[in-house]
C-alpha cells in the first residue's frame, strides 16, 4: 500500500513543474500525505493524496501564470519596451523594478529625457537622471531608446521667449549635438522628431517649423547622425496609422531620405481607445511604412477605456478638458464587460503585430501599471483609467492573459 502512495506523490510531482517554492510546499505536503498513509485507511488516504494533487496543481498554474514574461514569450519576435519614470530609473521600489526586470527588454524615459527636464536652461544640461538610465540599462541589458531630442511640447521657459531664428537655430544644433553625443551607442535609439504632423498631415506649427522652415526635420536627422552614428534614428508620432497623416510622415521619411539622411525607423505612438483600435489603418501602416525600408514600431501603447469629451481620437498633450463623475466612470472598478474588450483589443493587436514580426521591431508599452498611467490625468485629471497590462497592484491583467495566449 505504502508504495502505491508512494507511485501516486511521484506521479504528482512529475506531473507538476513546481519552481523552489512549490518544491518545498510538496515536500511537505509528502510528508503529510506519508503520515497520513500510515494513520488513516487505504480509502481516506488516496483520498487526501488525490487532494493534495489537486492542490498542488492549483499552486502550480498560479506560479505559471505569475512567472509569464512577455519578454521571454515575444523574443524571437520583437522587443518589449515600456515607458519608466523617475522613480524607476532611481530603482525605488523593489517590486516594481523586479516586474520591469522580468517582462521587459527595452525602456522608454517617459519625461527625463525632454528638453525641459534635460536643458532646463539655456546651456545648462542636467544629465543626471539620463545618466541613471543608461548605467541602468547597461547592467540589466536593457535597450534604451531615448525619447526625445526636438518635440513642440515640454520645452524649457526659456524657449517660450525666444524670439530670433538665430537663437532657435543656435539651440537646435547646441541641444541635438549635446544630447545626441553624450548617449551615441549608449542609446540604442533615438526619437529624433517626435510629433511634428497635423492631422491632415501638414507640418504642425511649432517654434522650430516657424523660425527654422520645413527643413528643419531633416535637418534634426542630419545632427542626430553626426552626433550619435552608433544609435538608430526615428521619427516618432501619434495617429500616424490614419490615412491622411500617414501619408504626411511618410512624404516626410522620404524627404528625410532623399536629403541623404538616415533614418531607421517610424515609431506608431499607439494611444488608442480598448473599444476603437483602427485595426486595419493599423495593418495598412505596417505594409507601407515597411514598403519604405524602415523599422516599424508601436511606441506607446496604451488602450484607455474611457471616453473623452470630443469623438476625434488625439493624443495631443496640449488638449485639456474639464471633468465631472460622468467621465469618470470605473472610479471603484472595471466592470468585467470592459475588461473583455480590452483583452480582447489587445489580443487582436498581438496577433497583428505577429502576422508581420519581420516588419514590427519594437512594442512599447506607456507605463508599467494602470496607476501610473498618464491616462489617469490627461486629458481630464483626476480619472481612474485601465489602458495597461497590469494593476493598479502590479498583477497581471486578463489582458496580459489573452497577449500571451497569441503565442500559444
Ligand atoms: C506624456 C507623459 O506620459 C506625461 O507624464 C507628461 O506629463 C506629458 O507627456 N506623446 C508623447 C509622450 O510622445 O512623450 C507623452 O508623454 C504622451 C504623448
Amino acid at each position: 500500500m505504502r508504495q502505491l502512495f508512494f507511485l501516486l506523490l511521484v506521479f504528482s510531482n512529475t506531473i507538476l513543474k513546481p519552481n523552489q517554492q512549490l518544491k518545498k510546499l510538496q515536500h511537505l505536503l509528502g510528508l503529510i500525505a506519508t503520515a497520513a498513509s500510515k494513520t488513516f485507511s487505504p480509502i481516506k488516504s488516496v483520498s487526501i493524496i488525490l487532494l493534495i494533487t489537486v492542490f498542488m496543481n492549483i499552486q502550480t498554474i498560479k506560479a505559471q501564470k505569475a512567472t509569464a514574461s512577455l519578454k521571454e514569450t515575444f523574443k524571437k519576435d520583437f522587443l518589449i519596451g515600456t515607458a519608466i519614470n523617475t522613480q524607476q530609473v532611481e530603482e525605488k521600489d523593489t517590486a516594481v523594478n523586479r516586474l520591469i526586470l522580468q517582462q521587459f527588454n527595452a525602456v522608454t524615459p517617459e519625461n527625463i529625457m525632454k528638453a525641459e527636464i534635460i536643458e532646463p536652461s539655456w546651456n545648462n544640461f542636467n544629465f543626471d537622471l539620463a545618466d541613471k538610465l543608461v548605467a541602468y540599462a547597461q547592467k540589466n541589458k536593457i535597450k534604451v531608446n531615448a525619447h526625445n531630442l526636438i518635440w513642440h511640447s515640454q520645452l524649457p521657459a526659456f524657449m517660450h521667449h525666444m524670439q530670433s531664428a538665430d537663437s532657435v537655430k543656435q539651440y537646435f544644433v547646441h541641444h541635438i549635438t549635446t544630447v545626441a553625443k553624450r548617449y551615441d551607442g549608449k542609446v540604442y535609439s533615438w526619437d529624433v522628431v517626435n510629433e511634428a504632423l497635423n492631422e491632415d498631415g501638414s507640418l504642425r506649427k511649432s517654434i522650430f517649423l516657424d523660425k527654422l522652415g520645413d527643413e528643419y526635420i531633416a535637418e534634426a536627422f542630419r545632427l542626430a547622425q553626426k552626433a550619435s552614428p552608433n544609435s538608430k534614428l526615428y521619427y516618432n508620432d501619434y495617429n500616424i496609422e490614419q490615412p491622411k497623416k500617414r501619408a504626411g510622415a511618410i512624404a516626410l521619411i522620404k524627404k528625410i531620405k532623399a536629403a541623404g539622411v538616415r533614418i531607421d525607423g517610424v515609431g506608431i505612438q499607439g494611444h488608442w481607445r480598448a473599444d476603437n483600435v483602427p485595426m486595419n489603418d493599423i495593418e495598412e501602416s505596417i505594409k507601407e511604412f515597411s514598403a519604405l525600408g524602415i523599422e516599424v514600431m508601436f511606441t506607446e501603447l496604451d488602450l484607455g477605456v474611457l471616453h473623452n469629451p470630443w469623438d476625434n481620437a488625439t493624443a495631443d498633450v496640449s488638449a485639456s478638458a474639464k471633468g465631472d463623475s460622468t467621465m469618470n466612470p470605473y472610479a471603484n472598478g472595471l466592470p468585467d464587460s470592459v475588461e473583455q474588450i480590452q483583452s480582447k483589443a489587445y489580443a487582436d493587436l498581438f496577433k497583428l503585430f505577429l502576422k508581420y514580426k519581420k516588419n514590427v521591431s519594437r512594442v512599447t508599452f506607456w507605463g508599467v501599471n494602470d496607476g501610473q498611467s498618464w491616462l489617469n490625468n490627461w486629458p481630464i485629471r483626476g480619472r481612474t483609467n485601465y489602458p495597461l497590462l497590469f494593476d493598479r497592484n502590479f498583477q497581471q491583467k486578463p489582458a496580459f492573459d489573452s497577449v500571451i495566449a497569441t503565442k500559444q
